[in-house]
């Protein structure tokens, strides 16, 4: 009660492109009166209880998933709660006891009329809470990582293994970097289930078929063992897709340690390994069991890394329309992940909202392409990228400007343009591009002359 779960409610039926219910609403609906009245009535509360259950589960055994909310006082209903934990990802909204008796004083909510009695009856239903709780949130954001599986917090390293699914095997698997830095304190944490450690290359080498057969040989676990992946977007994309594979599909926990998985690769259940043809050619759609996000393990991420991540960080504040990437490092990532998270389970499979996380990544991979794949690293190219669409979009360049600096880079105009057309984007034979609007983000095609134009005054010379 006053925790502020009908504003909330529909914003999170929002980000996750779900219907919202809210139940004292629909029971004030089916029993034509207002819920106070009801309760004024002598047996007005039993009435209410009875009434209240019916409808609670009647709308957790909705077949399509919704948004529910519920009234403060439901989880003192035995059924409602075995219901719940069966049916429902529950999520107590948490608000102080102060700030509920002043949401909720001074109207006719029929509890909320006298503060001691308020404040008691919200320790008594403590507990029930704390029972039927997958997760505690204060604000949208939180509802939805609980809702994607996502635990961001600092301290989430050490409590890994509350984390992770079901009760099998472990097996961990690093890179020498970060293996060297914070695989103890992921081995010290996941001991009671740790079955074996292996290492892969540092970075892009990790994503090769043969790095991927090693594992899939040296790996001893069931069907119901997990895989761990400790490190950057170059492990988790080959973890991803090695535990898509083995025995079929085992569960996956991604532990992103570089701001860009933080903030992007470690979300979503795309796994990869690159081919000599090409980035990415070939993965599998395998979503993680849980993303486990400390963003601790940033400090020791070098600056070149970071800047990597921030490229990620402003084109995700440039899609929220927010400036994001002036938050403190814990907040900011917990915000990124939150979002795309959010697009993420709108469009599990990538058929259609999700392209817009390709805003400035059409030109980027355009000059990567150029450049060969040498001398210009993604988060540069991603910077220039977003130039080119904030300009195309009639927007002020300065987010991108500040933050990130870009530079034009000097690569053949040709093989830029060459390698933009073929982009596989390219619908109709005209390139689609994400830009900015008012209301949010778009997809559409613009003239080959205006993609030029704004292409070439990304490159140098
Ligand atoms: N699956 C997706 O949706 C998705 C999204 C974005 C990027 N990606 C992929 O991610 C890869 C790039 O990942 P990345 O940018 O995270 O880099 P990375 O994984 O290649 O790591 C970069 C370097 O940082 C080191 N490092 C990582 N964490 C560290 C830490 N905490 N302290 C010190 N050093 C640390 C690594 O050892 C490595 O040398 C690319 O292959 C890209 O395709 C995937
Ligand atoms: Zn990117």
């Amino acid at each position: 009660m006053g925790a502020g779960k009908s504003t909330l409610g529909p914003e999170v039926a929002d980000r996750l492109g779900r219907p919202f219910i809210d139940l004292d609403r629909e029971l004030e609906r089916d029993l034509g009166q207002a819920i106070p009245q009801l309760f004024r009535q002598q047996g007005g509360e039993a009435e209410f209880r009875v009434r209240e259950a019916g409808q609670a589960i009647a709308a957790l055994r909705l077949p399509d998933p919704a948004v529910i909310a519920f009234g403060g006082g439901a989880v003192q209903t035995a059924s409602i709660r075995n219901e719940l934990r069966d049916r429902a990802l529950t999520v107590v909204l948490e608000v102080d006891p102060e700030t509920a008796w002043e949401r909720s004083a001074g109207g006719d909510r029929p509890l909320a009329q006298d503060e001691s009695q308020f404040k008691a009856l919200y320790e008594r239903r403590r507990e029930l809470y704390d029972a039927v709780a997958d997760a505690h949130a204060y604000d949208v954001e939180d509802v939805v990582l609980a809702a994607g599986g996502v635990r961001v917090g600092a301290g989430s390293l050490e409590s890994l293994a509350d984390l992770l699914p079901g009760s099998g095997s472990v097996a961990l698997v690093s890179d020498p970097h970060v293996g060297g830095i914070h695989g103890a304190a992921a081995q010290l944490a996941l001991r009671s289930r740790l079955a074996s450690v292996h290492e892969v290359p540092s970075g892009e080498e990790a994503k090769t078929a043969a790095v991927a057969d090693r594992l899939w040989n040296e790996l001893r676990l069931d069907r119901d063992g997990v895989l761990v992946a400790l490190g950057g977007g170059s492990v988790t994309d080959l973890v991803g897709f090695v535990a898509s594979t083995y025995m079929r599909g085992i569960d996956w926990v991604p532990v992103p340690t570089t701001l860009v998985g933080q903030v992007d690769a470690a979300f979503g259940g795309k796994t990869a390994i690159d081919l000599p043809a090409g980035k990415n050619l070939v993965g599998a759609f395998h979503w993680p069991s849980r993303v486990v996000v400390d963003p601790v393990v940033l400090e020791t991420l070098p600056e070149r890394e970071r800047r990597e991540g921030m490229a990620e960080v402003v084109k995700t504040g440039l899609l929220a329309d927010e400036p994001l990437w002036n938050l403190p490092t814990p907040e900011l990532v917990r915000r990124c992940a939150a979002f795309k998270a959010a697009v993420c389970l709108r469009d599990p499979l990538d058929r259609g909202e999700r392209e817009v996380l390709n805003l400035g990544h059409t030109f980027a991979h355009a000059l990567e392409a150029a450049a060969g794949f040498q001398g210009l690293t993604h988060g540069s190219a991603v910077a220039l990228g977003l130039l080119a669409a904030l300009r195309l979009s009639g927007r002020p360049t300065d987010p991108v400007e500040d933050v990130l600096a870009p530079e034009p880079v000097r690569v053949d105009r040709e093989r830029a343009w060459e390698a933009l057309r073929r982009d596989k984007k390219a619908r109709d034979g005209r390139v689609r591009l994400v830009l900015l609007r008012e209301d949010g983000p778009v997809v559409e095609s613009r003239p080959d002359s205006e993609v030029r134009a704004a292409l070439d005054e990304l490159i140098a010379g």
